[in-house]
């Protein structure tokens, strides 16, 4: 085989780590701008993650073939696999308590699993059995998810568990993000893959989307995820971008879950009988998402605020066009009492629900702002920008 020497490459060794319980720690992640669009191939986005965490733990199973998944969140049952004798592959344990419904949950973990053990195989690495439990921050106390996104996390967590667990670390986000990308393809997501890239770098990360249609069909045609992990994928770019002083951030929860897949289901539908807007809006969104991109890179608050309305615009826009209920009142009260004191407010990913972002200057005052939004039920979330862990690629988008 001509690529071991180069896929051990991708890696140090960590010898503290082998076969260690181990935890992963991953950041919840908010779109600022370019949702929707990013699903395109060269489409681009901006994220940024949270100190609020997913985390994975990870302890070895003390039964030889067999291991478990599990997590304190309520309403999902733990799921239990045994180990193929000839594959070596791992398999949900079908006994009469598992439901369809509860694979289908457990999925990403699944796939994590099998992207990362069939990169260990070709390194020639014994393959061990788990025990891995999943908390998270990213709910309320009454455990609604507050859309920071958790099968991304969770699929991250598994990959960067796994990973330390066989004592490789590896040697940029980049590896991170494309193990982690190539076991959510092996899903039923179908996802832009933007809050993977701002998952695994952290920070604030400014992302442009690989062709995914690229990207099935060699999954499919010859599955071979060590030579996706060393081939460039096209059009994939991840930069990190900085925050700086003057630029307040500011989140709020409207205490409604939304469904990301409906929505996006929902215009997919439509963008097949009326191309023609859509193409419009494309072409629109990827020259605000790169000019919001250059803003931030020359830290100019007036630009930066001046593109995100704009990006708040053509999203009302495509919602209107396109009937989908992006901008639901909550986030409309969000974005207009942010108006009223001197802040940019917009719906945040899919929106329908979930987090609205509002983007001003640090030195205002926040606190009418905030007293708005409480008394409109939405709560501000106390969160800040989660650190970077970026070792960045790529350079200026084109
Ligand atoms: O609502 P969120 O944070 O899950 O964001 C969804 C963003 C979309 O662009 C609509 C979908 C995607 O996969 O990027
Ligand atoms: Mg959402």
């Amino acid at each position: 085989m001509t690529n071991k020497k180069p896929l051990k490459d991708l890696f140090f060794l960590n010898a503290h780590k082998l076969h260690q319980p181990q935890e992963a720690r991953v950041p919840g992640k908010l779109f600022l701008v370019g949702e929707y669009a990013i699903l395109e191939p060269e489409q681009l986005a901006v994220i940024i993650t949270v100190d609020q965490y997913l985390i994975g733990r990870l302890t070895p199973s003390p039964v030889l073939s067999k291991g478990s998944f599990s997590t304190t969140l309520e309403g999902l049952a733990p799921l239990f696999y045994t180990r193929h004798p000839q594959t070596h592959e791992i398999q949900a344990k079908i006994n009469p308590s598992t439901t369809a419904d509860q694979i289908r949950q457990w999925q990403y973990v699944i796939a994590a699993v099998h992207t990362v053990e069939a990169v260990l195989e070709e390194m020639g690495r014994p393959l061990m059995d788990y025990q891995f439990e999943f908390s998270t921050d990213l709910v309320s106390q009454e455990g609604e998810k507050y859309g920071l996104g958790s099968s991304g996390a969770v699929t991250i967590a598994t990959v960067q568990a796994l990973l330390h667990f066989y004592g490789l670390e590896a040697k940029d986000s980049l590896t991170v993000f494309k193990l982690t990308a190539l076991a959510m393809l092996q899903t039923d997501s179908r996802g832009s893959l933007a809050d993977i890239a701002a998952s695994t770098y952290g920070g604030i990360v400014a992302y442009q989307a690989p062709d995914r249609e690229w990207l099935q069909e060699h999954l499919n045609e010859h599955f071979s995820i060590s030579s996706l992990l060393l081939e460039d994928w096209p059009a994939l770019q991840i930069i990190s971008l900085q925050s700086f002083p003057e630029l307040a951030i500011l989140v709020g929860w409207t205490g409604s879950p939304a469904s990301t897949d409906n929505l996006v289901k929902k215009l997919q539908d439509q963008i097949q009988e009326n191309d023609d807007y859509y193409q419009e809006f494309l072409k629109r969104a990827r020259r605000i998402v790169k000019q919001f991109i250059d803003a931030f890179q020359h830290k100019n608050l007036v630009r930066i605020t001046y593109h995100y309305d704009e990006y708040r615009e053509l999203l009302q826009d495509l919602a209107v066009h396109y009937d989908l209920p992006i901008v639901t009142p909550k986030l409309q009260a969000l974005i207009d009492i942010a108006k009223d004191c001197h802040f940019y407010g917009k719906s945040s990913g899919a929106g329908g629900g979930d987090c609205g972002i509002a983007l001003g200057q640090a030195s205002l005052p926040t606190d009418n702002l905030l007293a708005e939004w409480k008394a409109q039920g939405i709560q501000p979330l106390d969160v800040s920008l989660a650190k970077c862990t970026d070792k960045s690629i790529g350079g200026n988008y084109v």
